[in-house]
C-alpha cells in the first residue's frame, strides 16, 4: 500500500486548497499523511551545512518525506508565484535528499479561471531542480474553485472535479507502487 505526504501551500483555516488536499487524500487509495510546514523556521544554510542538527520541525519534514513513496502539493498562486510557506518547505528538502528519484504530484487550486498556472509550473520547476519525479498526468490546475467546495464539509462536491481528482491520484498511485520506487519500511 503507498504511503503519501501531502502539503498544503495555505495556512488559512478555511482554505480551498486544505478543502481540495482533504479530498484528494480520500480519495488516495493508500496510507496518507499531512506535514504541518508553517511550524518550519525560514530556510537557513547556515541551520544545515554538514554536523548541524536540523530544527526539530525540519527534521520530522525529512523523516516524514522519507518514509513517503510520493509526495503531493496542493497550493494557492499569491502574486503569479508560490506561496513562500510551501517554497521554504521545499528549499528544507533540497540538500538532504528524500524527493529524489520520487514521484511527486502538484495540484494547484483558485477562485480565478488560471488554476493557479503560474504557481504550478514554478513548483514543477523547483521540484525537477530537486531531481523528483514529476508526474505530469496527475498534476492539475482547478480553476473557478469557490463553488466546487461545500464549506460545510470543507470537501470538494463538484462531480467532474472529483472525478478528475480520482484520476489525478490514481495517476499517483500507480508510480508510487512501481517497482523500485517504494521506499523501504524501516526495520
Ligand atoms: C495577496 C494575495 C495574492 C493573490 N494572488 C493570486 C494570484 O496571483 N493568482 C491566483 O490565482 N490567485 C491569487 N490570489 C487569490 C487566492 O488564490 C485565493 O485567496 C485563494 O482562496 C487562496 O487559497 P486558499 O483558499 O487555499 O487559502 C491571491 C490572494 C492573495 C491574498
Amino acid at each position: 500500500m503507498p504511503r503519501l505526504l501531502a502539503l498544503s501551500g495555505s495556512l488559512r483555516a478555511r482554505s480551498a486548497n486544505g478543502a481540495v488536499l482533504r479530498s484528494a487524500l480520500d480519495l488516495f487509495d493508500g496510507a496518507a499523511t499531512t506535514a504541518d510546514i508553517g511550524a518550519l523556521p525560514h530556510f537557513n544554510p547556515d541551520l544545515d551545512g554538514e554536523g548541524a542538527t536540523p530544527p526539530p520541525p525540519v527534521a520530522a519534514l525529512r523523516t516524514a518525506a522519507a518514509a513517503a513513496d510520493a509526495l503531493l502539493l496542493v497550493s494557492p498562486e499569491y502574486a503569479h508565484g508560490v506561496p513562500g510557506v510551501l517554497k521554504n518547505a521545499l528549499d528544507w528538502l533540497v540538500s538532504s535528499g528524500e524527493c529524489v528519484g520520487k514521484p511527486v504530484a502538484v495540484i494547484t487550486a483558485s477562485p480565478f479561471p488560471t488554476g493557479g498556472d503560474h504557481a504550478n509550473a514554478q513548483l514543477r520547476e523547483t521540484l525537477r531542480m530537486m531531481s523528483a519525479e514529476v508526474i505530469a498526468d496527475a498534476c492539475r490546475e482547478i480553476p473557478a474553485i469557490g463553488p466546487k467546495i461545500d464549506p460545510a464539509t470543507e470537501r470538494v462536491t463538484d462531480e467532474p472535479t472529483l472525478a478528475d481528482l480520482r484520476t489525478a491520484l490514481a495517476h499517483l498511485a500507480t508510480a508510487a507502487t512501481r517497482p523500485g520506487t517504494a521506499t523501504p519500511a524501516a526495520p
